[in-house]
C-alpha cells in the first residue's frame, strides 16, 4: 500500500472514532436527576464568576435561587447507582445518605443566598467552599465515576 493511502486511512480511522465518541456522548440519555444537576452546574459556574465582584452579588443571588429550586427537586429523585446497590438495607442506606447530602446542600445554598443579599463577601466565599466540599463528597459517594 502506498504511504499516502496508508496515512489517509489512519487519519480517517482516527477521525471517525473521535466522531463516534462524540456522537455517543450526545446520544447518552439523561436521567431526570442528571437534567437537574446540569441546571445546578450551569448556574454554579455563573455564581462562581459573579461572586468575584460585589456589584454582581444580586445576579449571583438570582442564580443561587435557580440552584435551590433544582436542588430541592433533586432530593426526591433517584441516583442511577441506586439500582446497583444490593439488598433492601443497602438501597435504603444509599438513598437516605443521598437525600441527606442534597438537603444539606440546599441549606448551604440558602446560607449563600443570604450572604449575597447581605453583601457579605467573606461569608459568601466560605459558604462556596462548603458547597464545593458537599458537591465533591456527594459525587464521590453517589455519582457514577465516568462523569464529571
Ligand atoms: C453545587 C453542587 C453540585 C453541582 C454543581 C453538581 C453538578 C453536577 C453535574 C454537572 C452532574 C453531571 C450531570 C450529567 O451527567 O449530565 C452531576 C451529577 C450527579 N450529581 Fe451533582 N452536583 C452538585 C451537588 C451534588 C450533591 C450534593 C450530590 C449528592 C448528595 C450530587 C449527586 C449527583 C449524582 C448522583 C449525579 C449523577 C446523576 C444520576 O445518577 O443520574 N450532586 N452533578
Amino acid at each position: 500500500m502506498k504511504k499516502k493511502t496508508l496515512l489517509f486511512l489512519v487519519a480517517s480511522l482516527i477521525f471517525s472514532s473521535q466522531y463516534a465518541l462524540a456522537q455517543h456522548h450526545d446520544d447518552h440519555e439523561h436521567t431526570p436527576l442528571e437534567e437537574e444537576m446540569e441546571h445546578i452546574g450551569d448556574a454554579w459556574k455563573l455564581v462562581r464568576r459573579a461572586v468575584r465582584n460585589p456589584d454582581q452579588f444580586p445576579a449571583a443571588a438570582e442564580q443561587v435561587e435557580i440552584m435551590i429550586k433544582h436542588a430541592k427537586k433533586s432530593i426526591d429523585m433517584e441516583p442511577s447507582l441506586l439500582a446497583q446497590q444490593e439488598g433492601d438495607a443497602a438501597k435504603k442506606k444509599f438513598i437516605e445518605g443521598y437525600k441527606k447530602g442534597m438537603k444539606h446542600t440546599v441549606s448551604l445554598l440558602e446560607e449563600l443566598h443570604a450572604a449575597l443579599k447581605a453583601g457579605d463577601a467573606e461569608k459568601a466565599s466560605a459558604t462556596i467552599d462548603k458547597i464545593n466540599d458537599a458537591r465533591k463528597k456527594g459525587h464521590k459517594a453517589y455519582k457514577p465515576e465516568d462523569e464529571d
